[in-house]
């Protein structure tokens, strides 16, 4: 193997070692967290030191400790590592870790070593011959589906088509997944959305339990259900939590259109059991619930891809019209390939960085005016790069300019779209004849939709396209893999990386998915 020397120079610009990043506005002056090694005696020993259960500050002292006695130790994980240091983890969670680095050349052998063959190198002053006893054990997996062995942790390292072979066991588990999340539990929550996404992952159906062996995220609970609707057909938690009065009234309250979970919470614990009680009893609502009871039977009713169509070419027109050279995308689960919806999702953009700026209210002005919208509420942009990097913990939300809309959409549009016929024009002018009605009937023309706009400078676009895209367990762990695995940070709106405090500009998702060494996936197999 050839070690070249010159890549552990120690250097005081961070933007030698990542050319390709650019640093903040104003630069961070001081050193980068990791220092390279001044000089390197052993350069055929290139060891890394796993931070997993030992501890930055742990892994920090080891590192500078190895450095000072002249062994090559590496910051990141690379093929070339020929040494993988860990202490107290087993030959399996080591293994676990190593299946999971993208930058692992397979063919090459790696040794997986105790903290012991450290601690007597450094004893002897050199890098000692391994032996047995520094070996972890890796215990050889069972055998099994090939491809369930190669079933990886993170949903965003893994393929999810929008059909997949399990549903009879995913839609149970999601409604677990569901009732934890009204009851406040996230962790509960997520645990089941995570095993639900891993069968969705399988490629094929599940038959006996002996089929989950070797696949991640599946506890304890999650196993118990599915031997049960294995060998019974159905679950008696699950169907239990579908019929009780909370989960159906947390999930009729919910679904209006500006109820979260706390107020859903506190009206079922006051009694009420549906919006007709909301209405009944006189509650105080607010803008968005007042028009989310309105139109509550449209907005349960899926949107379907034929109405997303013609909603994209409404927006298109607005957007246009008041700033050419605009660029709209259709965002969410119809960029994922769904055929419905609960919602229509849409990034919009200019590439003269600051034309963007103030673009919603001349978007929904214009579409006012055109009586296309029943509601909205337009929020404005509050994001400021912070130049020590995001708030700890980072702050999932995200700031764009952004508006929550409902339209109101003419179904002789969509008839004529889906015989793909129809112009714009058709579409608004059944919009300004006729007033919203309190009285909204099946044999209206129109339909009431939920529409999200989204504006993003240009310089976030891509993290805005990859934020909006989902699914929203997809995102979660894009998220939690940039933290615990790269130390990175990600949001909508930028990557930052915490070891050497700098920003990490992309301007395609594809570029996003290589700093964070993942394996690009696109959008149709980010289903999880
Ligand atoms: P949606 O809730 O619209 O989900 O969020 P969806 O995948 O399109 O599915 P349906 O069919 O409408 O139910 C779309 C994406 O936008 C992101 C979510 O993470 C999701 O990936 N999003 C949504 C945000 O980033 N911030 C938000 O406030 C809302
Ligand atoms: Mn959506």
């Amino acid at each position: 193997m050839k070690v070249n020397l010159d890549d552990f120079r120690q250097t005081e610009d961070p933007e030698c070692i990542f050319s390709t990043m650019i640093p903040l506005k104003r630069k961070k002056v001081s050193q980068p967290v990791s220092q390279q090694n001044d000089t390197c005696t052993f350069p055929h020993v290139s060891i890394f030191i796993l931070e997993r259960k030992m501890g930055t500050s742990r892994r920090a002292f080891l590192t500078r400790l190895g450095r000072s006695k002249g062994f090559l130790i590496r910051e990141t994980y690379s093929s070339s590592i020929t040494h993988v240091v860990s202490e107290n983890n087993s030959g399996d969670e080591v293994q676990a870790w190593l299946d999971n680095q993208t930058e692992r050349d397979a063919s090459s052998s790696v040794h997986l070593l105790d903290i012991r063959w450290f601690t007597e190198s450094m004893e002897a002053g050199h890098p000692i011959t391994v032996q047995d006893r520094h070996i972890l054990k890796v215990n050889p997996k069972p055998n099994g589906d090939p491809s369930a062995m190669q079933m990886k942790s993170y949903a965003c390292q893994r393929r999810t088509p929008l059909k997949h072979h399990n549903s009879f066991l995913t839609e149970a588990l999601e409604i677990l997944s569901q009732n934890a999340e009204y009851n406040d539990n996230e962790g509960r929550s997520v645990a089941f959305r995570r095993a639900a996404s891993v069968l969705k992952a399988l490629p094929h159906r599940v038959k006996t339990i002996e089929d989950l062996r070797c696949l991640p995220c599946l506890g304890d609970h999650s196993q118990r259900v599915i031997k049960e609707i294995l060998e019974d057909g159905s679950s008696r938690e699950v169907e239990s939590t579908r019929q009780s009065e909370q989960f159906q009234t947390m999930k009729a309250l919910t679904g209006i259109f500006g109820v979260g979970v706390r107020t859903a919470d506190r009206w079922f614990r006051e009694g009420l059991r549906s919006p007709d009680d909301l209405i009944r009893t006189g509650q105080q609502l607010n803008r968005a619930q007042q028009a989310g009871l309105q139109y509550y039977d449209d907005l349960q009713k899926p949107v379907t891809k034929a109405e997303a169509d013609v909603i994209s070419d409404i927006v298109e027109k607005a957007v246009h019209a008041v700033l050419p050279g605009a660029e709209i995308q259709l965002m969410g689960g119809f960029r994922r390939g769904k055929e419905v919806g609960h919602d229509v999702d849409f990034l919009i953009t200019h590439p003269e960085e600051g034309k963007e700026e103030g673009l919603m209210p001349k978007i929904t002005n214009w579409l006012e005016e055109q009586g296309l919208l029943l509601y909205q509420k337009t929020t404005r942009n509050s994001y400021l790069e912070k130049m020590d990097g995001p708030a700890r913990p980072p702050n999932n939300m995200d700031r764009f300019e952004r508006c929550f809309s409902i339209f109101k959409l003419q179904k002789s549009a969509v008839r004529c779209k889906s015989n793909s016929t129809a112009s714009v024009e058709d579409v608004s002018r059944g919009g300004e004849n006729e007033r919203p009605s309190e009285h909204h009937s099946e044999e209206s023309g129109w339909r009431a939709v939920r529409v999200d706009l989204v504006v993003s400078p240009y310089s976030q676009f891509a993290f805005a396209t990859l934020g909006w895209t989902g699914s929203k367990l997809f995102e979660r762990e894009l998220r939690r893999w940039a933290g615990q695995e790269k130390h990175m940070s990600l949001s909508s709106h930028a990557l930052y990386d915490s070891k050497q405090n700098l920003y990490l500009r992309a301007k395609t998702e594809e570029e996003i998915f290589a700093y964070l060494g993942l394996e690009f996936i696109p959008p149709s197999e980010r289903n999880a």
